[in-house]
């Protein structure tokens, strides 16, 4: 595999599943040094070994990244273990779909700990870590969701929306210190996540109105945040990139 993460050190919130768990492992097959973070050691620690039986790099960060002294022990530990900070991705997200009548307040809580505020505190934390001159990447997760309405996802919605205005005013401001601050939009993507909210159904309905006739996959989103970490998108910050096969600029 491509070696072009070599030596690089990343965290990847979340990866003890779906999208992160893949992004943990390409980046570690791309040289990367990867602090797989997840909430439980049972999800951590099979990535962390995979990894390792791979002959890549990696070690656990067993941590709740939703408050604010989660994350910066997430990153700080990070830093300390890889004595250099490169490369974040914000991936963890807790997720309820609630029509309008049904938000409750402790729903909005704790989509807006895990997927909002971590997100804020995160960049405070990796400024004070990433080398001032060679820079950094981060790469926030947000969802077509930021672009377009689905059923009951009011909160996720305003959410992942507040990421994309997060990771331009971030760029804009970290762009001096030569740190670069992405998102990537995926579309419905097969995960533990989203297993409960699947059906056949719905799932032919999804492929019915993606140009290119498919569901997109792990692998797709985690190609893609790696290319956003890499040095082969040098140039790019401030950017949303939707990865979703079509679905939702070519169906008005
Ligand atoms: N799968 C999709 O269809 C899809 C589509 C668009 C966007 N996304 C976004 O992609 C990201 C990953 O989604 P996924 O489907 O892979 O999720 P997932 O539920 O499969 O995995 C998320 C992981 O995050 C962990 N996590 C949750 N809260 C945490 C916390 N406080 N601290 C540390 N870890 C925590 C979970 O334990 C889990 O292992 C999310 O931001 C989600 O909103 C997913």
């Amino acid at each position: 595999m491509n070696q072009d993460l070599l030596g690089r050190v990343a965290l990847v919130t979340g990866a003890g599943a779906g999208i992160g768990r893949e992004t943990a492992l390409q980046m570690a097959g791309r040289g990367a040094i990867v602090c797989v973070n997840d909430l439980k050691d049972e999800l951590v620690a099979p990535v962390v070994e995979t990894i390792r039986s791979q002959g890549g790099q990696a070690f656990g960060v067993t941590q709740n990244i939703a408050s604010r002294e989660g994350i910066r022990d997430a990153i700080q530990r990070s830093f300390q273990h890889g004595k250099r900070f490169d490369i974040l991705v914000n991936n963890a997200a807790w997720v309820r779909y609630q029509a309008i009548p049904e938000i409750l307040p402790e729903t909005i809580d704790r989509m807006l700990d895990v997927g909002f505020k971590s997100v804020i505190w995160s960049l405070q934390e990796a400024v004070a870590v990433m080398d001032p001159d060679r820079g950094g990447s981060i790469i926030n997760v947000a969802s077509v969701a930021a672009l377009r309405s689905a059923a009951s996802s009011v909160v996720y919605s305003g959410i992942k929306a507040g990421i994309l205005g997060i990771t331009r005013a971030a760029a804009a401001e970290l762009g001096a210190r030569h740190i670069r601050v992405n998102a990537v939009c995926p579309s419905a993507i097969p995960t533990e996540g989203t297993q409960r909210n699947r059906n056949a159904e719905r799932d032919a309905n999804r492929i019915a109105r993606t140009p290119l006739g498919r569901l997109g996959t792990v692998e797709d989103i985690a190609r893609t945040i790696c290319f956003l970490a890499s040095d082969e998108s040098g140039f790019i910050t401030a950017q949303a990139l939707t990865v979703d096969g079509g679905l939702t600029v070519t169906n008005i």
